[in-house]
């Protein structure tokens, strides 16, 4: 409510909003890979991985199109831009291409909790890739967006995924039976968290 002794009030507006944690985006080097800000050229490289069905085999959606692609990359750099959620493209340092993303979605500030994600070119798995990119995106988790806990949601089969969070330091906390409807049939999912260091 506006009065003339304290001004207009602007609860609801942008000057009370907090700085966004990814401002400056936090692009990081590690021994193989840069992981850096998605824009939407990304959308070929994303594409090639994401309507591989191997890659989408455990994640309860169909393989992407192009046009849905682009339209998860416009999500994607919106969400970044409102500080609600970070995702990095994956480019192997050697070649330059690109090989993967991974994020961190699904933020509840009041929890202190968000949800990690990840896929790789298929070429590329049983590396380490993704076990390396996701070391220092959880400090982003502790230290920028200071969560207080970290989860992986998977399908109960998918052991790669399973094994990243293992390495991790991940542990199991939960496994539902059949609560995911992906279309065909249902499926369980294993639920796995960390919680900060910090
Ligand atoms: C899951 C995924 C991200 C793993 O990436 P990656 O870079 O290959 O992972 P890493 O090499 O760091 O680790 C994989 C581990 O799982 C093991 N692994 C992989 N597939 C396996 C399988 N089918 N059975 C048993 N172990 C397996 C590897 O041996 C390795 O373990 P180790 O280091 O102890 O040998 C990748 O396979 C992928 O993109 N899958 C499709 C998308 C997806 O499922 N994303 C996760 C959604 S929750």
């Amino acid at each position: 409510m506006a009065d003339l002794v304290t001004g207009p009030d602007h609860t609801d507006s942008m000057f009370f909003m907090t700085p966004s944690p990814f401002e400056p985006f936090p692009t990081i080097e590690t021994a193989r890979l840069v992981l850096r800000a998605p824009t939407l050229d990304d959308v070929e490289g994303m594409f090639l991985a994401a309507s591989d069905p191997r890659v989408v085999k455990y994640l309860g959606r169909a393989p992407a199109t192009r046009e849905t692609t682009r339209e998860k990359l416009v999500k994607v750099t919106d969400a970044l831009v409102r500080g609600a959620s970070i995702l990095w493209i994956l480019i192997d340092r050697a070649s330059g291409a690109h090989v993967g993303s991974a994020c961190i979605w699904n933020w509840n500030e009041g929890d202190c909790r968000a949800e990690v994600g990840y896929d790789l070119a298929p070429s590329r798995w049983g590396q380490g890739l993704v076990t390396e990119a996701m070391t220092p995106i959880l400090r982003v988790g502790w230290e920028r967006m200071k969560l207080h806990s970290l989860e992986g949601q998977v399908h109960p089969d998918n052991v790669g995924s399973i094994r990243v969070l293992e390495k991790l330091g991940f542990v199991k906390e939960a496994h539902f039976l059949e609560n995911r409807f992906n279309g065909t049939s249902f499926e369980g999912t294993v639920v796995y968290s960390k919680l900060s260091p910090l």
